[in-house]
């Protein structure tokens, strides 16, 4: 092939891919979900909120993640804040490692999968999250718990512990329509999901502590709709995706029915390559859920990516349907 040809189609070829790229990243500025994409902040940083969830107080999200910083290295807690949940802005650092060998935070410790709840009574962010002491792996399996008077921090350590002496590793917080709230986790080695009650001020697990089902499940994330409880969880393969289980209840303590795997479409029994994380409530929207998930990058893992897609609340039970990008005015 001459030459020139040959330079003008590569050429092509490349500009080609760099314009998908770019289409690819665009997803903030056209008020778009598009799952799988960079997700830029509004400085047009990747956001690095990994395994998280988020809470909504007066008029603003807070979505609550892990920092990741090189490659698996775990960095803290980040915190973003949004009106729309479209347009994200950093605030910053909620929970940081620290530079004290005696403390369980101490950097090289694992921090996953950080929720965070506001207590109406005692007006505190209370944030939960999965940790792993530094040198041990996945073998400490306890939850951390630390408060904050501010969504944006800066949050204050407060204790880590197996709750009621159980294995604590991936997690969610849940709170009820009645203020109450829970902790739900994988226990004894990822075979047993639990759940317990925690204290009012949201700090400590009580004695309220049971089996939910022993199916080796993690990555939990729950949701109430019309007084019953929906429950998406994955089953354990590491950081590869798998299929989805969703359970429902009318008792949160249980008995939970399996009723299927809730994805639908391509790629749909792996997840769509995704892991749950969190369900959220559109605020201002009846009966409007969003399933947000992970897909993960192992061997960088702040460069993991963002599925979040509408639930749709079927009469059978709910569907999380792939579409490539969507608005909040699905929902309208
Ligand atoms: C799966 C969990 O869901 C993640 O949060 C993380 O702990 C990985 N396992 C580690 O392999």
């Amino acid at each position: 092939m001459n030459r020139n040809i040959f330079s003008f189609l590569l050429a092509c070829m490349l500009l080609t891919c760099y314009k998908i790229d770019l289409f690819a990243q665009n997803e903030i500025s056209d008020n778009k979900f598009i799952p799988k994409a960079l997700w830029l902040d509004t400085e047009g940083h990747h956001i690095n909120a990994h395994g998280g969830g988020i809470v909504f107080v007066k008029g603003t999200y807070y979505w609550y993640g892990e920092k990741r910083g090189d490659k698996t290295t775990s960095a803290g807690v980040s915190v973003y804040s949004s009106k729309d949940l479209y347009h994200w802005k950093n605030e910053g650092i909620a929970l940081s490692p620290v530079d004290d060998d005696k403390s369980d935070l101490t950097k090289g410790c694992i921090i996953e999968r950080p929720k965070v709840i506001y207590n109406k009574k005692t007006k505190k962010f209370v944030m939960w999250f999965h940790l792993e002491l530094k040198g041990q792996g996945y073998a400490a399996a306890r939850a951390g718990v630390a408060i904050a008077d501010q969504a944006t921090g800066p949050f204050k350590y407060l204790e880590s512990f197996r709750p009621n002496g159980n294995m604590s590793r991936d997690m969610g917080l849940f709170v009820d329509e009645d203020g109450t709230a829970y902790h739900i986790y994988s226990s004894d080695e990822n075979y047993a999901l639990r759940i317990a009650k925690l204290t009012d001020d949201y700090l400590r697990p009580t004695k309220a502590d049971s089996l939910l089902f022993r199916k080796h499940q993690e990555a939990p994330a729950i949701f109430k709709y019309k007084g019953k409880y929906y429950l998406i969880t994955s089953a354990c393969t590491g950081w590869a995706p798998n299929q989805a289980s969703i359970h429902e209840a009318t008792n949160i303590f249980g008995p939970w029915k399996f009723t299927g795997d809730p994805m639908k479409g391509p790629n749909a029994l792996l997840t769509f390559g995704g892991q749950s994380t969190f369900i959220l409530p559109v605020q201002g929207k009846r009966n409007a859920f969003i399933f947000m998930a992970d897909v993960w990058r192992p061997k960088s893992l702040q460069d993991s990516r963002y599925i979040w897609l509408p639930i749709k609340l079927a009469p059978e039970k709910p569907v999380i349907e792939w579409v490539d990008n969507w608005d909040l005015d699905y929902f309208n």
